[in-house]
């Protein structure tokens, strides 16, 4: 078993002449939280993109949990994508369905759950990212944003996945709540941790970064500047990240 969760191997993406990443070689420790830092347009959610498979390679390989991701067929990668969970900025809740029914939804379409295990299982998970139950049966629009997160979070952990995304889960948040939300990944992290759980999130916010990553990946222009631990990525002396840990 490989010490990483992912792997990219000569990644090269072009979109027509234009090149988004740029022959990327690294890999993503397992049992870790890493964070994908950049200006935007660096190509992370690309990247991002390039580990569910949504997007293909233009040269090289992606490797998830020792499964080289190009090999896969259409119906594999379905089943595969049960491996992750996923936070994306806009990938917003279903409107018209109630937290519960939110969180139930991967239950419901991916296993064969009965209606008390699922009941069961939503619960607990609502529980745990700090929703009273009370909350289950409300809709998206009666939440305020910082409980829209914690829902989104327990329906991309309803699958018990083993690899988390968060793609800017904070973006649009005040301050505190972006505070509790990065608590709330970082108290997810730890309780999955002794199963390898790998938490991978993109940012653009420095503090938050600095404060709950193990690992940092700085991209720019489609190429990694650095890929290092939290103390030694403060310490960088690349003028690039300077820059950034100046803002
Ligand atoms: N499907 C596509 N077709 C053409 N160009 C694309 C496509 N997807 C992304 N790009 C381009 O690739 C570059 C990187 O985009 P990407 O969304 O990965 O950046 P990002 O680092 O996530 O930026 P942000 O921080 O703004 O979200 C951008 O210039 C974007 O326009
Ligand atoms: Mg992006």
């Amino acid at each position: 078993m490989s010490e990483y969760s992912v792997e990219f191997r000569g990644l090269t993406k072009k979109f027509g002449d234009a090149v988004i990443l740029n022959n990327l070689n690294f890999g993503i420790h397992k049992g870790k939280i890493t964070t994908i830092l950049g200006f935007s347009g660096a190509g992370k959610t690309t990247l991002m993109k390039h580990i569910l498979g949504l997007v293909e390679p233009t040269e090289g390989e992606v490797i998830v949990l020792d499964t080289v991701i190009g090999s896969l067929t259409e119906l594999e990668l379905r089943e595969f994508r049960r491996n992750f969970g996923m936070v994306f900025q806009y990938a917003a809740l279903f409107d018209f369905l109630t937290s519960f029914e939110n969180v139930a939804f991967p239950l419901r379409e991916f296993t064969k759950m009965k209606e008390d295990e699922i009941k069961a299982k939503v619960m607990s998970l609502l529980e745990s990212v700090g929703i009273a139950p009370e909350a289950a049966s409300r809709l998206p629009s009666e939440l305020s944003g910082g409980m829209r997160k914690r829902v989104g979070l327990a329906r991309g952990l309803a699958l018990d996945p083993h690899i988390m995304l968060y793609d800017e889960p904070t973006s649009g948040l005040d301050p505190i709540t972006t505070h509790v939300v990065y608590d709330l990944m970082r108290d997810t992290h730890r309780k999955n941790e002794y199963r390898g759980f790998t938490s991978i999130i993109i940012s653009h916010d420095i503090h938050a970064t600095l404060k709950y990553s193990d690992y940092i990946v700085f991209m720019e222009k489609g190429r990694v500047v650095e890929h290092l631990d939290v103390e030694n990525f403060k310490k960088s002396e690349n003028p690039v990240i300077r820059r950034f840990l100046e803002l």
